[in-house]
């Protein structure tokens, strides 16, 4: 709900008890947005819901509430249509003064948190010695954005990378590096992380088929729990290796995030499992400690448990997370925890939550969110994968991003008979490329998956990042073109008179509402179809045709025109930089 939807609501209410009585205070006026212009911006459809117990007719309730409703600063006078709506239309004037407003606020219009949260955005997260995948780059963009979104609300945001560095995986990993490749386990960067990988599968591998070997892996994880001072040092290597990896793709997507891994929490497993005993939860089970868990059964039918230490003594993903819930509790004081990752876990998430409530380690005012995503696929609607059938390193898909927006852009310039800079088209094409790939995930909702298409969301056609970008742009080009320093337009001109103006208006002064339900819902693809519904606005009032003049127009529309031009130009960027977006001036 915006402000002024705020506003009408409390006029709504005390008109409502000015009409009935005190008995009548607190009833919800159900305002919403009107579904069609005719009926004006808002409409309150209180009416019908009141007549049973009123005994009248939902019109004459309606007419009753409108007699006293004292909203003539916002709207024009109230119109009762239909079985009993109050139809409200915001006065020009009103819209005027609140554009005015937001010019100059940098905020544009959106108020920050009024009481803002310790919130902990777990994103991203890859595995050591195991390659980056595409299920990672949403983790990373999603994560991002909603980071990103609640930092600008106001919130103290962590951001934490849980990432997978502990674990039965290095026992075997290492236990194959001493035998093929001692030097890996010793000396820095002497492994890339393709080596790494293989290197991984292979001892895969080998502890699947060979039992000595698995004996030999397993003495490393327990030298590795224990301190052991030569596969401690190992083990740093082959971290050290992954995060210079990683941190290549955090640098090209500029995300931030604070590494805090699974080992992190690796003093504070024994912990977990001791306290879920004094709560009696815990279950022995074919040696194995474990919950059992509600609503959740395995193929026979019969009750889940949740293992929480192995009948061997190790650890699982969940006992590391339960941990890490409670760190981030009682240390981090986070009274919001998001964990961005693939549907696929839904059920992991569900499990530990319920594990952690029913232990009582969930305070009331701490709210737990799985944010969940969707597979991205091939163009073949299958899993996403090279020609060549390999996993897709995230390093060549963002290169290729790039370099084919460096293409399009040449043969662009030459179309255009352009001469620029190489470092301006570099430029270009790096935006243009990362963005396009950032786009096209954030701008689908979320929990469904897509197709991953280089040619869709490279084009300037369409809710891309090349339109989005290139909408900017041209506003830029306004400016440029009549020589307009957009920071020295005149303040409180804004003048709303063709019906593009209006609708322009109208919709610059909705992105309070929308940035509030990302907040909410943690889905950014309305933040992209806002902005997309924005520039197509944009487009309309600035056509030739349909639109107004503007830079040839006289003044006073002139300065009013421009000011709107600056305002769209601002939404776009500050909404694109909360996708983590960076715009152009020109491209
Ligand atoms: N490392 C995990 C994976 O690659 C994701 C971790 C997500 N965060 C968490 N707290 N479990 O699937």
């Amino acid at each position: 709900m915006n402000a002024t939807q705020e506003k009408l609501k409390i006029q709504l209410e005390q008109a409502i008890v000015a009409a009935f009585g005190a008995d009548f205070a607190g009833v919800d006026p159900i305002l919403v947005s009107a579904s069609n212009p005719k009926f004006g911006d808002y409409q309150a459809n209180v009416a019908l819901s009141l007549s049973k117990k009123l005994g009248l007719q939902p019109r004459a309730i309606a007419g009753a509430i409108a007699l006293k409703l004292d909203v003539s600063e916002i709207c024009e006078p109230p119109e009762i249509a239909g079985p009993g709506f109050i139809n409200l239309k915001l006065k020009t004037a009103y819209l005027e003064a609140q554009l005015n407003e937001i010019q100059a606020d940098p905020r544009l219009g959106v108020p920050a948190a009024k009481t803002p949260k310790r919130e902990i955005v777990d994103f991203s997260s890859p595995n050591i010695a195991k390659e980056m995948h595409v299920g990672h780059l949403r983790s990373t963009i999603i994560g991002d954005s909603i980071a990103r979104i609640l930092e600008f609300q106001g919130h103290d945001v962590l951001r934490l990378n849980h990432v997978g560095d502990w674990g039965t995986q290095f026992g075997m990993l290492i236990a194959y590096l001493r035998e093929v490749y001692p030097d890996a386990l010793t000396t820095a960067n002497a492994l890339d992380i393709g080596d790494l990988v293989s290197f991984y599968r292979k001892a895969k591998l080998r502890f699947d088929t060979d039992a000595a070997f698995q004996e030999t892996a397993r003495q490393e994880v327990v030298r590795l729990q224990a301190g052991a001072e030569d596969t401690l040092h190992a083990w740093k290597l082959l971290c050290e290796q992954s995060r210079q990896e990683f941190q290549i793709i955090y640098d090209l997507l500029d995300v931030q995030v604070i590494e805090r891994g699974e080992s992190f929490y690796n003093p504070l497993l024994s912990g977990v499992v001791e306290d879920l005993e004094k709560s009696g939860l815990l279950v022995e089970n074919q040696g194995a400690k474990c919950v059992f868990l509600e609503g959740f059964t395995n193929r026979e039918g019969e009750p889940l448990p949740l293992i929480v230490q192995k009948s061997d003594g190790g650890y699982n993903y969940a006992t590391t997370d339960l941990a890490s819930l409670r760190y981030r509790i009682q240390q981090d004081q986070a009274k919001r925890i998001i964990y961005v990752t693939d549907a696929g876990q839904g059920n992991h998430f569900a499990q530990f939550f319920q594990v952690a409530r029913k232990a009582r380690w969930i305070p009331d005012d701490v709210e737990l969110v799985h944010v969940p995503f969707g597979l991205v696929l091939g163009e073949d609607g299958k899993k996403f994968k090279t020609r060549s059938g390999d996993t897709v390193r995230l390093r060549d898909l963002l290169d290729e991003a790039v370099s084919r927006a460096y293409a399009d852009l040449k043969t662009r310039l030459q179309e255009e008979e352009r001469q620029e800079t190489e470092e301006f088209i570099n430029e270009v094409a790096r935006v243009v490329g990362i963005s396009a790939v950032k786009y096209a995930d954030l701008s689908q909702n979320r929990t469904s998956n897509y197709i991953f298409s280089y040619d869709k969301m490279l084009d300037f056609k369409g809710n891309t990042a090349p339109y989005m970008l290139y909408a900017y742009a041209r506003i830029q080009g306004i400016s440029r073109k009549g020589d307009i320093n957009f920071k020295e337009l005149g303040n409180n001109a804004v003048l709303l008179e063709h019906e593009t103006e209006l609708a322009l208006a109208k919709y610059l002064l909705q992105l309070d509402e929308v940035i509030s339900s990302v907040e909410q819902d943690l889905l950014p693809n309305r933040l992209c179809e806002y902005l997309y519904e924005l520039s197509k606005k944009f487009n309309q009032f600035y056509d030739r045709n349909q639109g107004v003049q503007v830079l040839e127009a006289e003044e006073p529309q002139r300065t009013s025109r421009l000011i709107l031009c600056d305002l769209t130009a601002r939404t776009l960027k500050l909404g694109l930089s909360l996708l983590g977006i960076q715009v152009l001036e020109r491209m």
